[in-house]
């Protein structure tokens, strides 16, 4: 039986956005802090399940699935390294957590529809039949999720509710058709505040690339916050987690419209700030630093 507990931690631009300016005089003020919360994180060998809702073409699968493996990856990325962004979790109360890609469901067939509610992402977690893993279920461009838009994704648990074991999943939506400028930024132009011409995806997507940037802040919030009693700042509700409370902060000198200082790619033109696996480029969000207290920036 799985019930759905909490969805926790959307990411939510919108509103984020709407406050950046605020945000930033307080953030000079005073250093920011998430408080833990004294409940469990997730720690160790975790298996990430995949569960791609609707078409994703094969490039697109390979796109995410090269981030996930850079996440947990042996030294051989160049710094600055997908791993080397990782590796801030391991601050968190201590220990590392390694994410391992197990399986994998092609739902392509939108069995569900192409609207999807809160209750379908959790039956979707859960055709995984794993309670110890994170299932990650990622819908296509053409999929309408509830809430999408003003959130770029999500992440909760479910689980027995009197029995020990909880399974966390997430929820991430290709934002190309739907709202680029709120979870596509800054590979789409904003669609509030001041307007800079977009940065080029690292990928040549602009719809994956800003789902690898809402993934992996979402990944961060999961083993950092799993059942909403971890590492987390405001209300329970709304939290803003290991890299959700650095939104919009990308590089050092960033200010609301403006991402920060990045690398671009001589070739391409390309803006990242780590390098991947298989010669992949990524360009994520600053994750808190719980030593500094301090969004960390890689350049
Ligand atoms: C749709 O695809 C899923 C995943 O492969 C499968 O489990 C399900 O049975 C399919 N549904 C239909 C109606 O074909």
């Amino acid at each position: 039986m799985f019930s759905n507990h909490h969805i926790t931690s959307a990411i939510c631009y919108v509103l984020l956005l709407l406050t950046a300016t605020t945000m930033g005089a307080l953030l000079e003020q005073q250093p920011l802090l998430l408080k833990y919360h004294n409940g469990e994180l997730l720690k160790g060998r975790i298996t990430v399940n995949l569960l791609w809702y609707g078409h994703f073409t094969p490039i697109q699968r390979s796109i995410i699935l090269d981030f996930i493996n850079s996440l947990s990856s042996p030294p051989g990325a160049p710094l600055p390294s997908v791993a080397s962004w990782w590796k801030t979790t391991e601050k968190y109360k201590g220990g590392s957590s390694t994410l391992v890609v197990g399986k994998q469901i092609l739902h392509d067939n939108y069995s569900l529809g192409k609207y999807l509610k809160g209750t379908h992402l959790v039956s979707l977690a859960s055709s995984f039949n794993d309670l110890s893993a994170i299932n990650v279920i990622l819908t296509s461009e053409d999929v309408a999720v509830d809430g999408f838009c003003s959130r770029c994704g999500s992440h909760g648990s479910t689980g027995p509710v009197h029995g020990k074991a909880r399974s966390a999943y997430v929820w991430v939506g290709n934002p190309e058709a739907q709202c680029p400028g709120q979870c596509a930024w800054p590979f789409h132009q904003p669609i509030y505040g001041p307007q800079a011409p977009p940065l080029v995806a690292p990928n040549g997507d602009v719809g994956v690339d800003g789902m690898v940037i809402n993934l992996a802040t979402l990944l961060a919030g999961t083993v950092t916050n799993p059942f909403n009693n971890g590492y987390f700042q405001g209300p329970a509700t709304a939290p803003l987690e290991a890299v959700s409370a650095c939104t919009g902060v990308f590089g050092s000198g960033s200010y609301p419209g403006y991402p920060g200082r990045v690398l671009v790619d001589k070739t391409t033109g390309a803006s990242y700030n780590v390098n991947g696996i298989n010669g992949r480029k990524y360009l994520l969000l600053a994750m808190w630093d719980p030593q500094t207290l301090a969004c960390k920036t890689v350049v």
